[in-house]
């Protein structure tokens, strides 16, 4: 086949700068999902896009390009709403397992299609995958009829869904280009879109855990996000949050599917029950159920039905014990005082180091590694008392997590004002399909 472009002068206009042509974004798009445009070439041209940039219009083709390079999914048969959720990726950032359960209560279909960690941040099925007999992998049959008769599923994205990111997200993992707004919100919301839901809550993680460090840059990606929601006519609101400190007590796998549970059985930290609450709220307003109480649905064991009734009918037992390390190493307070920081990317990286995540994507984790955490900021300590306890099973990894802690927290100083978890919210206007006005004159 005689190729319409040279990858090398769309690498060349972009490192010059220059605006790329629909024709030439479908075209990179494509011929890198079939392997005639090489790894390198298209490392080059995404450092080129990092340094110099898209405008909204390419970044809405290449979007698009990505979208086209797989199948998309159709829930329309299920005759419900479906309402998804995506986060930025964060450390103890577990709000998928409560969340998707708990907005299934309403009716709503939840289609979680996760990946794996990669790095500091924690992969939903990594965590899921600590509770015994769990199944990630379902066939497009199954991820329906769970849908149908559990209303909720989290699983793995199949290999089908946007073939185009799956190759260049792990090509930007390897080359230094992963934190870019184009890059990353070309990424998500082709996923997303591809993945066909009706509405879509972001959680857009603002702080040193997080891609995005400040709250401009964050706003930038989300305002993105939000535009390339309303492109594709799906319902998107992002709300920005902070992920300057861990959210919760818990960085790791098992660890944070005790927390989730915890949650979901009325209890848990109040970040995590503040987010899951307010990202609920958002679901199922997009969803057409702004007058459900998901706060009622925690307290009275729905919600836990319903995560229960979604373990179950991937094979796992929710019921089982959760796998626990073999070996602990408390870190104690050197002084006594106010905590005024606990550094969200350094906890990150002792959880990643200490076994729950991985540095190639083909690395086993273990269910049991993580950090816990027994003082937040604005909590007072006493010289000596533990602070956070970090779990392995292969003691030899604590050397270099607590090298990764020791700039982690400060005592005493000034504490910043307490600042809600949520920073901010944009919205686009879309009238989620499921709620538009049929011919017949009904909505759903
Ligand atoms: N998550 C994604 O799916 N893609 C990115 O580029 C970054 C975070």
């Amino acid at each position: 086949m005689t190729e319409p472009f040279d990858a090398v002068d769309v690498i060349r206009a972009k490192r010059d700068r220059e605006v790329l042509g629909n024709e030439q974004i479908d075209w990179v798009i494509d011929a890198y999902t079939r392997g005639v445009v090489a790894d390198e070439q298209m490392s080059a041209l995404a450092m080129a896009i990092f340094l110099n940039g898209m405008t909204r219009s390419e970044i809405a083709r290449w979007t698009n390009a990505m979208i086209n390079s797989g199948e998309r999914m159709d829930f329309s048969a299920l005759g419900k709403p479906t309402a998804d959720k995506h986060s930025t990726g964060g450390v103890g950032d577990k709000i998928t397992l409560p969340l998707a359960p708990l907005v299934a209560v309403f009716g709503v279909a939840v289609p979680q299609l996760s990946g794996r960690g990669l790095g500091h941040t924690g992969g939903t099925l990594d965590k899921l995958e600590s509770i015994p007999g769990w199944r990630a992998q379902l066939s497009n049959e199954e991820i329906m009829d769970q849908l149908r008769d559990v209303g909720a599923v989290i699983c793995a994205a199949g290999s089908g869904l946007a073939p185009a990111d799956k190759k260049l997200y792990a090509l930007r993992d390897t080359t230094s280009t992963v934190e870019c707004v184009p890059l990353i919100a070309s990424s998500i919301m082709s996923k997303k879109i591809a993945e066909g839901t009706d509405s879509l809550v972001l959680d857009v993680k603002v702080g040193s855990g997080a891609f995005m460090k400040n709250l401009e840059n964050a706003r930038e990606l989300a305002r993105t996000m939000v535009d390339l929601g309303a492109d594709a006519g799906v319902r998107t609101v992002a709300l920005l949050t902070d992920m300057s400190t861990p959210l919760g007590l818990t960085a790791g796998n098992a660890l944070e599917v005790r927390e989730s549970v915890e949650v979901l059985a009325g209890g848990g930290p109040a970040d995590v029950v503040e987010l899951t609450l307010a990202l609920a709220r958002e679901m199922l307003e997009s969803a057409g159920r702004p007058d459900a109480d998901p706060e009622a649905a925690l307290r009275d064991g729905r919600a836990m039905d319903a995560w229960n009734a979604m373990i179950r009918a991937q094979g796992g037992d929710p019921d089982a014990p959760l796998p626990v390390a073999r070996h602990t190493e408390t870190v104690t307070a050197r002084a006594s005082g106010v905590l005024t920081r606990l550094d969200a990317y350094d906890v990150g990286i002792a959880a990643w180091r200490l076994g729950a995540g991985r540095s190639r994507k083909e690395d086993p984790v273990q269910a049991v590694a993580g950090v816990e955490i027994h003082a937040k900021p604005g909590d007072t300590v006493s010289a000596g008392q533990p602070l956070l306890t970090l779990h392995t099973d292969t003691p030899e990894r604590f050397t270099r997590a607590l090298e990764a802690l020791a700039g982690a927290f400060d005592i005493g100083g000034t504490l910043e004002e307490p600042r809600s978890i949520v920073l901010d919210r944009l919205a686009n206007d879309v009238v989620p399909r499921g709620l538009r006005t049929t011919e017949t004159g009904g909505a759903r």
